[in-house]
């Protein structure tokens, strides 16, 4: 490994983390909702995870497409040590995991590495310095396929600006030793944070928002605090500089992996609206949008000529995708959105909820029912981009998956389980052939599971029960 790759904080692991955003069975659902051609998750692809951590996200996804490789790339040797321990444990020969800077890569592997139909970049590219940021885009530049798709997630201004300060301190603490002799820096640099609120310092006094930040805070393992404070070049970014001038140029912004982000007329107030649309260009049209938002963190995802598609393919799109509920949908039905809880039409609602309760389902299905109950096509699509892009229902793979992808998915939760049970280790996901996603859990969810006990909805996505 090359000297000090970028100033990232390595004495300490960071915790075991399952990120939604990235399987590909979202990704998929993204691209259909941006009307872009959606690859096909039927025939082996590849995967690269940049910064993949411990492995975790990969190994569950790799569980659930037992037949495409996905490769993790990590700094820190324990990260990789633990991902590799965990693919042999759980018998996954399709997770491969290489320990190396991003600069090793640009420098020595290239050809052997290939190339990836997804790019995934999670919480690295905002904690790392403008050289490995570049290392980072060349990896993107030579290793993703024509018609590939990248997600990178950042922390993001103008949502940071109230407590990026804290970072300063954080700093400053960790190189004067002895200020806080036995503290780790981040927690001491909180706590006095957290003194300087109590007596109603100006940096609070003045900036409301970053006591939000103290309390947010509050309950973060130490472990992800350090790796969020620590990396010494860490800072947040601003989406336009990244997508104008810093990535190669044969990305494009596709849209958000927080799929309602997509969709104006579901976060913002009409009024608001009528000034986001004064944006000219693309870009300013996302910094708008950061600010409307107060965004802390973005979730973007760029496409290499994944070619956009007609209005009517766009449709048949939307009506293939197979969807599937994961909570109870009691109604009246409302979505979460940034501008409060909105209602999904009336009787519409009450239609869509009924339909999909009877098990997984197609976009295309629901919309006829809802048909024959007198709802028009068009308003009916309508609404369940709204549900689907508020969460109220998850895209599925498939409600038939092949027995090898449902044994390896069994073999990756029955290990989740013993770890729980046996070492009371957090497991943040178990693995559904179904979803083509992973499965989190509450913790009244995870012992009842690891018990063998029924989970409602959920053991449906797991199991398959009554499919
Ligand atoms: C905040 S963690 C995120 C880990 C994982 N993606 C997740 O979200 O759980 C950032 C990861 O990037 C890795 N990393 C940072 N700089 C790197 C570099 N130059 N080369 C390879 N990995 C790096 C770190 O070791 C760390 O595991």
């Amino acid at each position: 490994m090359s000297g000090d790759p970028d100033g990232y904080f390595t004495e300490r692991e960071f915790p075991l983390h399952y990120y939604p955003a990235v399987a590909p069975a979202h990704l998929r659902c993204l691209s259909v909702l941006r009307n872009r051609r959606p690859l096909c998750l039927e025939q082996p692809f590849r995967f690269l995870d940049l910064g993949c951590g411990s492995g975790f996200t990969t190994s569950l996804l790799a569980a659930v497409y037992p037949e495409s490789e996905f490769v993790g790339i990590d700094l820190i040797p324990d990260h990789v040590l633990k991902a590799v321990d965990r693919a042999k444990s759980i018998g996954l020969p399709n997770a491969n995991y290489i320990e190396a800077s991003f600069q090793d890569v640009v420098e020595t592997s290239s050809g052997e590495l290939g190339t990836f139909d997804f790019i995934v970049c999670h919480g690295v590219l905002s904690w790392v310095d403008t050289v490995t940021r570049e290392n980072i885009y060349e990896i993107l530049q030579r290793h993703l396929r024509t018609g590939g798709l990248v997600y990178m997630s950042y922390n993001s201004m103008p949502g940071w600006a109230a407590f990026e300060p804290a970072r300063h301190l954080v700093q400053q603490l960790a190189e004067s030793p002895g200020s806080f002799a036995t503290e780790p820096p981040t927690k001491a640099a909180l706590d006095y944070l957290g003194l300087l609120r109590q007596e109603q310092a100006g940096f609070f006094r003045d900036n409301s928002a970053a006591a939000l930040w103290l309390d947010r805070l509050a309950d973060k393992p130490q472990s992800y605090l350090e790796h969020e404070f620590r990396p010494r070049h860490a800072a947040a970014l601003w989406h336009d500089r990244l997508a104008k001038t810093e990535l190669p140029y044969c990305l494009d912004y596709l849209g958000s992996a927080r799929l309602i982000e997509n969709f104006d007329s579901l976060c913002f107030s009409n009024e608001l609206q009528v000034y986001l649309d004064k944006a000219s260009n693309a870009g300013l049209g996302e910094t708008f949008r950061d600010f409307a938002l107060n965004q802390s963190f973005r979730m973007d995802v760029f496409s290499r000529g994944a070619p956009i598609v007609n209005a009517e393919t766009g449709v048949e799109n939307f009506r293939n995708l197979g969807i599937a509920k994961l909570k109870d949908l009691s109604v009246p039905l409302t979505i979460r959105t940034p501008r409060g809880n909105i209602p999904v039409a009336g009787e519409l609602g009450n239609i869509v909820a009924e339909a999909v309760s009877d098990g997984p389902t197609t976009v295309g299905e629901v919309i006829e029912q809802a048909k024959n109950h007198g709802a028009d096509p068009e308003e009916s699509q309508k609404a369940l981009v709204a549900m689907i892009a508020g969460g109220l229902v998850e895209p599925l793979l498939t409600n038939r998956p092949k027995q090898i992808s449902l044994d390896a998915c069994e073999a990756f939760n029955e290990f989740g389980r013993r770890q729980v049970y046996l070492e009371q280790e957090r497991w943040p996901a178990f693995a559904s052939a179904f979803l083509g996603a992973g499965v989190r859990m509450s913790e009244d969810e995870l012992v009842a599971y690891c018990n063998g006990e029924a989970l409602g909805e959920r053991a449906h996505m797991l199991h398959g029960v009554g499919l």
